[in-house]
């Protein structure tokens, strides 16, 4: 049975009982994606913790806190059908006692470019949350999905800069059979947009493919892949070409690992995907 938790006290005694644990934080809506990375999670054969916690500080005031899907019990039974041990639950009140005045702000570098730069103050949200989290449940590792490749190196910078002793697990992007990748924004495509939203995962895997056999012109694929999206109704926020340790923009002359990363709004839903280039 999930044992599901409220209260970071009750959480704590638990803890104490169970061990070395793997985390997948979240913020609930569970779909697919979120669920392979519970999978991921329980081979690493620790007890596994998942929480779910909408995080008002990584929503700007014009953003979706109030609307974002909240499916409790659902969520819950998706948890007890993969074995999770723990389901933390925590109310806003619990992970914000007190008004925060204390964060972890990553550099400009990594925190405000891409998405950081569509969404000032995200990854300052993101990055505090995560290290209270982990500073609450202290688990051995903690399992983020690739879908959300800027989440993922904010996370790991925060790890190895500030010592924690968390090994950060990344599980490939999980998407419908159609390619759009999976996302609890998803939901709100009516059913036009949701058959136009695999575009984006198609003219990233072109680019990729581009640039995999040789083509430099980032600028110009990125142009073009950007006039693609608006062609077909999207409202572009960056389609880019970066390397793929540290989203720097890429060097013309080292052959590095890159990524094609892009964000683009259909109607009132942004979307967002990322796609990793094999360099051949
Ligand atoms: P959320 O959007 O709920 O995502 C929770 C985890 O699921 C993240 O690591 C995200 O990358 C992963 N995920 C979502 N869709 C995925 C997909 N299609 N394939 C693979 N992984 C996928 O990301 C957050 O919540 C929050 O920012 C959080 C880290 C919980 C901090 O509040």
């Amino acid at each position: 049975m999930v044992k599901v938790v409220h209260q970071l006290r009750e959480l704590r005694q638990l803890l104490g009982a169970l061990g070395p644990t793997s985390f997948v934080p979240t913020m609930g809506n569970l779909h697919e994606g979120h669920l392979d990375l519970v999978e991921r999670a329980a081979t690493f054969s620790q007890p596994t913790v998942v929480s779910i916690f909408v995080n008002p500080l990584q929503f700007a005031p014009h953003e979706d806190f109030n609307a974002y899907p909240r499916t409790r019990d659902a969520d819950l039974a998706k948890l007890e059908a993969k074995n999770v041990d723990i389901a933390f639950v925590p109310l806003v009140s619990e992970i914000y006692p007190e008004a925060q005045s204390c964060f972890i702000q990553p550099a400009d570098s990594l925190g405000s470019i891409l998405e950081g730069a569509a969404r000032p103050g995200f990854f300052t949200g993101v990055a505090t949350v995560v290290l209270k989290l982990f500073n609450m449940v202290r688990p051995a590792r903690a399992i983020f999905g690739a879908k959300d490749l800027q989440q993922v190196r904010v996370v790991e910078a925060m790890c190895r800069q500030l010592a924690l002793d968390i090994e950060i697990v990344v599980n490939p992007t999980s998407r419908a059979a159609d390619g759009l990748a999976l996302s609890s924004r998803n939901g709100y495509l009516n059913p036009a947009e949701r058959a136009e939203a695999p575009r984006l995962f198609r003219v990233l895997r072109e680019m990729a493919r581009a640039v995999g056999e040789g083509d430099t012109r980032f600028l110009q694929l990125e142009h073009r892949a950007s006039a693609e999206l608006i062609k077909h109704g999207w409202a572009v926020d960056y389609i880019s070409v970066r390397r793929l340790i540290d989203l720097e923009p890429p060097s013309l002359i080292d052959r590095e690992s890159l990524a094609i990363l892009g964000a683009a709004k259909l109607g009132n839903t942004r979307l967002i995907d990322n796609v990793e280039v094999d360099r051949r």
